[in-house]
């Protein structure tokens, strides 16, 4: 254990010797798996799905296309790519019963509503439990791993109404079917607002879903495994998932960054703000810092090359947080205490802005991060498959052993 003054100084050991040799704490930097599925280099701020740099697919594709590269592991051909979205399309409905536990969780922030509704989702989708008897009796061969991809394609067609709906329940409004001539990324919009997107907003939510795809194992990658290893079912290793990236240290940090430019008001605040973070206990600044970047994230990079050069020109920024957010950023770039820490801006430090210039309500931040998210969590979650073996990691005991026990009378 931690000794009380070590956590009382706020300070964490990263890796800690114990009896039974070294602890990473958090497991940094311990390797679960082998995957052809993404990769970062944290020290020159480098991303790539199956191989492409994330700038390139970020310049020339589409959500649609990069799930598909994710999931099947190549970038599709024209057809396929139109096969693809026919399938998704073709699944974007809910059972009567996920509707009406939508309808009944109206209000509740949406990452339970989530939960609650794909776990409903799941316990009618006949195919997932046919996989999931498949798992039991230790068969995963070429007939289950094309049911896999089968129910993957209508989680990743599914979630997305599953946010958009509740929106609209919350709201007592009817809900929306997508349309067929619309995007992926413009039928989330048009789903939740009724109104077709003007097309930068589109490219917007499109860059979002592109660059929040997949990235190598973090936390709710990695929940997702656990439950994957134990043969679990599809449905409820997204359920496990999104239970890990509601975290504000994780996924919900999108929604913490916009709170927290909202709540500093003015760029000229910037300063004091950052200067708050910049101490070991101090308040973490939402959006900045990575276990695997060391410099700036891409992601970031990316969203902020967008706002410069196709959102702020047409839109402007109506509510002054761009420039709130750019003030907190040159702090954090110029501040020794960051410097030495290696802390940039990651990709939930600018994502939060776009999101909500796109109409998108704070408590639907994170769940659009795992409407992205979910094509990767599958991704890696069939790759485990092909070479399934059950997470169960071990536990260094220090407590004490083998105690008289004292009748409760003579305590
Ligand atoms: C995502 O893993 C992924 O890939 C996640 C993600 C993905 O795509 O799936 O990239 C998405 O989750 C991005 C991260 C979003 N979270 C935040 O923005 C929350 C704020 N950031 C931090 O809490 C933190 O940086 C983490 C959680 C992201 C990383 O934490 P680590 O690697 O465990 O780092 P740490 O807690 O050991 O911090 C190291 C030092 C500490 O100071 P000292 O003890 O050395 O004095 O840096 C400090 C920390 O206090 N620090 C910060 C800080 N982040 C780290 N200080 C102020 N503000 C911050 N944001």
């Amino acid at each position: 254990m931690l000794s009380e003054e070590t956590l009382e100084r706020g300070e964490r050991e990263r890796v800690l010797e114990t009896p039974c040799g070294p602890v990473a704490y958090g497991l940094e930097n311990v390797i679960v798996k082998v995957t052809s599925i993404s990769d970062i280099d944290g020290e020159r701020g480098i991303l790539w799905y199956r191989g492409y740099r994330i700038d390139e697919l970020a310049r020339h594709s589409t959500y649609e296309e990069t799930a598909y590269l994710l999931l099947y592991g190549r970038l599709p051909s024209r057809r396929e790519l139109e096969d693809f979205r026919g399938r998704l399309l073709a699944s974007m409905e809910l059972s009567p019963v996920t509707v009406s536990i939508l309808r009944e969780l109206a209000g509740v922030h949406p990452m339970f509503a989530m939960e609650s509704a794909l776990a409903a989702e799941g316990a009618f989708d006949s195919e997932n439990q046919r996989l999931s008897e498949a798992l039991k009796q230790g068969k995963y061969s070429a007939a289950e791993m094309k049911l896999a991809i089968k129910v993957a394609e209508r989680l990743i067609a599914k979630l997305p109404i599953i946010v958009a709906w509740h929106y609209r329940l919350s709201r007592r409004l009817d809900v929306i079917k997508p349309r067929e001539d619309l995007s992926y990324a413009a039928n989330i919009l048009y789903v939740m607002s009724g109104r077709e997107p003007d097309p930068i907003m589109t490219r917007g939510m499109d860059l979002f879903l592109v660059l929040h795809a997949d990235h190598e194992i973090p936390a709710s990658t990695f929940a997702a495994l656990v439950t994957a290893s134990t043969f679990s079912d599809m449905y409820s290793v997204i359920v496990t998932a999104l239970a890990a990236l509601k975290g504000p240290l994780h996924g919900g940090a999108n929604e913490a960054a916009l709170a927290n430019y909202m709540r500093v008001g003015d760029p000229a605040k910037a300063k004091d703000v950052v200067e708050a973070a910049a101490k070991p206990k101090g308040p973490r600044l939402a959006g900045v810092g990575h276990r695997v970047y060391r410099t700036y994230d891409p992601r970031a990079a990316i969203l902020r090359e967008f706002f410069t050069r196709e959102f702020l020109p047409k839109f402007g920024d109506p509510d002054g947080l761009f420039s709130i957010a750019s003030a907190i950023e040159r702090e954090v770039l110029n501040h020794p205490y960051f410097q030495q820490r290696r802390l940039y801006p990651n990709v939930d430090f600018w994502s939060g802005i776009l999101l909500h210039y796109m109409g998108v309500p704070r408590e639907y931040f994170t769940p659009m991060f795992a409407v992205s998210r979910v094509a990767g969590w599958l991704a890696h979650a069939l790759e485990y498959w092909e070479n399934n073996r059950i997470l169960r990691p071990r536990a260094c005991y220090v407590g004490p052993r083998d105690l008289k026990y004292v009748l409760i009378d003579e305590r």
